[in-house]
């Protein structure tokens, strides 16, 4: 099994490579994959530093040059790069699209996104590489063994949504992001993340999908022992659109007076579909305590009790109350 995972990291560097080389060295990789990540605003220092690259329109480009590079057919698929046919022939996964190397811990190619270059709505716009025994999505957080130096220097880790932001996010100077990739955030990926830091601040898009998506990352966090810091980025930009538009200084300051505490944020946002219904308002007030109670440090409850007192101006003792009574059916259900 330690021979089979070995295989798979060596092709899986040497298909970064040959996705890289398309990219550089081929007509077509140049005019359309190169071409378009500039204009997306990447410049060439990262677009090497994070070995990104083109995967040719083509049904069996990969294939036939692993084949002959000596790659085992089983191998081709295990790493899913390959697809099987019925008939047990191979095709390429990825085709035609501008590619993304996902990276372990150690640096070592483990699986890969590609991105569509068309703007028909009916293709994906990602496809990704499927679980394989080196590939584990929810162990994985893209860009993390380019961020942990700064992760730990910074003692903050940015989390973003997708492959694009790290990049722009990172080529802004800001080096300590990783995305968990569109899926929602793994007990697993919290755990990776708080080896380096306990502090960590979502940076998510600003649509519905993106707030969903902030709240349930932040009650895993919390329950993790985390500090949370929330921040959404306005008018349907994401991290990346909004750098690539303002510039790195205009980012920098967006983040740092727009971040909140994660019960101000979740209390705002709450609060702000409640109007002044009091039924609402009441649910608000529960909803809040429910995140607070995840928490296991003590000292930080009652701080954030007194911090939501004060924000919802209610009395710190019926808060207090709602706290046990979740508590104690908390521990009921357990
Ligand atoms: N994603 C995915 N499959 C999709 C759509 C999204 O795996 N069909 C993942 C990708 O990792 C993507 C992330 O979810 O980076 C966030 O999705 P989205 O915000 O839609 O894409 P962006 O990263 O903003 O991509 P781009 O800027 O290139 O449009
Ligand atoms: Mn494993
Ligand atoms: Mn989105
Ligand atoms: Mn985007
Ligand atoms: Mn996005």
């Amino acid at each position: 099994a330690q021979d089979k995972r070995e295989s798979l990291y060596v092709l899986s560097a040497w298909a970064s490579k040959f996705f890289a080389e398309q990219l550089w060295k081929t007509e077509m990789g140049q005019v359309i994959g190169l071409n378009y990540f500039k204009e997306r605003g990447y410049r060439e220092d990262i677009i090497k530093k994070f070995e990104l690259g083109y995967s040719p329109e083509e049904w069996t480009a990969l294939v036939d040059k692993a084949q002959v590079a000596g790659f085992h057919p089983d191998y081709l698929a295990a790493s899913g790069l390959a697809i099987e046919r019925d008939d047990k022939s191979l095709y390429d996964r990825f085709r035609g699209r501008v590619m993304f190397p996902i990276h372990n811990l150690t640096g070592r190619v483990i699986g890969f996104g590609g991105r569509t270059l068309k703007t028909d709505k009916k293709v994906a716009k990602y496809v990704n590489s499927p679980e394989s025994e080196i590939y584990h999505k929810s162990d994985v957080l893209y860009g993390l063994n380019f961020a942990k130096k700064a992760i730990m220097e910074e003692d903050n880790c940015y989390l973003v949504e997708g492959y694009a932001d790290v990049l722009s996010v990172h080529q802004a100077g800001v080096e300590n992001v990783v995305s968990s990739s569109g899926t929602s955030l793994t007990t697993g990926q919290i755990k990776l993340i708080s080896r380096f830091t306990k502090n960590v601040t979502i940076l998510y898009d600003g649509d519905e999908a993106g707030i969903k998506a902030s709240l349930r990352g932040t009650d895993m966090l919390l329950e993790e022992g985390l500090n949370v810091k929330v921040l959404l980025f306005p008018d349907g930009n994401d991290p990346d659109s909004y750098v690539q538009k303002f510039g790195a200084t205009a980012f920098k300051d967006y983040v740092k007076s727009n971040q909140q505490d994660f019960i101000f944020y979740k209390t705002n946002i709450l609060l702000r579909d409640a109007n002044n219904d009091p039924i609402k308002r009441a649910s608000v007030i529960r909803d809040v305590v429910e995140s607070i109670a995840l928490i296991p440090d003590e000292i930080k409850v009652s701080v954030f009790i007194r911090e939501c007192s004060s924000l919802l101006d209610i009395e710190e003792r019926i808060l207090l109350a709602e706290l046990n009574k979740i508590r104690l059916n908390r521990a009921k259900k357990a």
